[in-house]
């Protein structure tokens, strides 16, 4: 990817400013949300360590890809090198932003668009971006298959508090198959209580380049006593959509 990165434009939320990551890569940050997308460490080793090792695609063949917030397309670009044959659901509030990031990166060998979803095929892959709010467009879609991984990638939690809460990570469980993996950068504990209280099963796993952790959850396996003890302290509340 290579990219002018004194580059803004205006999409259909608010201004986007490219910047330029350690590893070469490019991520945007936000006027909207005032974050950028990704770690400046570097939006390509994020995106393949946290998401496409960290749900397995490969090893376990995933089908099925769900993320949260398509952004510029790292994701989907990421996930395209390393695997192949699958489809990517993915949601977003900018439709112009998906436009612009196609523009630059040449994304996929077709973006068409039906109703309020924007359909890219790459290979034999092909990406679904359901455009709106994720907590609508989820909740009215009428999904193919079940989600195999899940790349939680929203704005943070301080940011952008809708796409973290106890019910959304039930929504996303029940939309899953049996070996679903979610993996997320994030390793608040209020997060951690959040996907647990949903019914999902968590991992510590470490944290990109220096992040003391991430987290991983699965609808199978068993949870670190460690793990239990500190989720279990009273202090702890998981978001809520009531506090929004
Ligand atoms: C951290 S960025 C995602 C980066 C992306 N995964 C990538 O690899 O380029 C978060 C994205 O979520 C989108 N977003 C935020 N809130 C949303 C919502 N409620 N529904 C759908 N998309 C949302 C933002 O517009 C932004 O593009």
């Amino acid at each position: 990817m290579s990219i002018d990165k004194t580059l803004k434009f205006q999409g259909s939320i608010g201004e986007y400013q490219v910047v330029l990551t350690a590893d070469g890569s490019p991520t945007l940050h936000s006027e909207a949300f005032n974050e950028s997308c990704h770690s400046t460490h570097g939006a390509a080793s994020e995106t393949r360590y946290i998401y496409v090792e960290g749900c397995e695609i490969v090893k376990r063949n995933a089908a099925c890809i769900f993320e949260v917030g398509f952004g510029l397309g790292t994701g989907w670009q990421e996930s395209i090198q390393a695997h192949d044959d699958f489809i990517f659901y993915s949601t977003e509030l900018d439709e112009k932003l998906v436009y612009w990031s196609q523009e630059q990166f040449n994304l996929f060998d077709s973006l068409t668009k039906e109703d309020n979803v924007l359909i890219g095929t790459k290979k034999n892959s092909k990406a679904i971006i359901l455009l709106g709010d994720a907590r609508d467009t989820v909740k009215n879609f009428d999904f193919e298959k079940e989600f195999d991984a899940i790349y939680q990638d929203a704005f943070s939690p301080k940011r952008n508090p809708t796409l973290w809460t106890e019910e959304w990570f039930k929504t996303l469980l029940n939309l899953s198959s049996e070996s679903v993996i979610l993996s997320t950068y994030s390793a608040s504990s209020r997060i951690k209580k959040s996907l647990f209280c949903a019914g999902w099963i968590l991992e510590e796993r470490q944290g990109f380049m220096g992040k003391r952790s991430s987290t991983r959850g699965f609808r199978k396996g068993e949870m670190s006593d460690q793990l239990l003890t500190k989720l279990s302290n009273p202090k702890i509340q998981p978001m809520s959509d009531l506090e929004l």
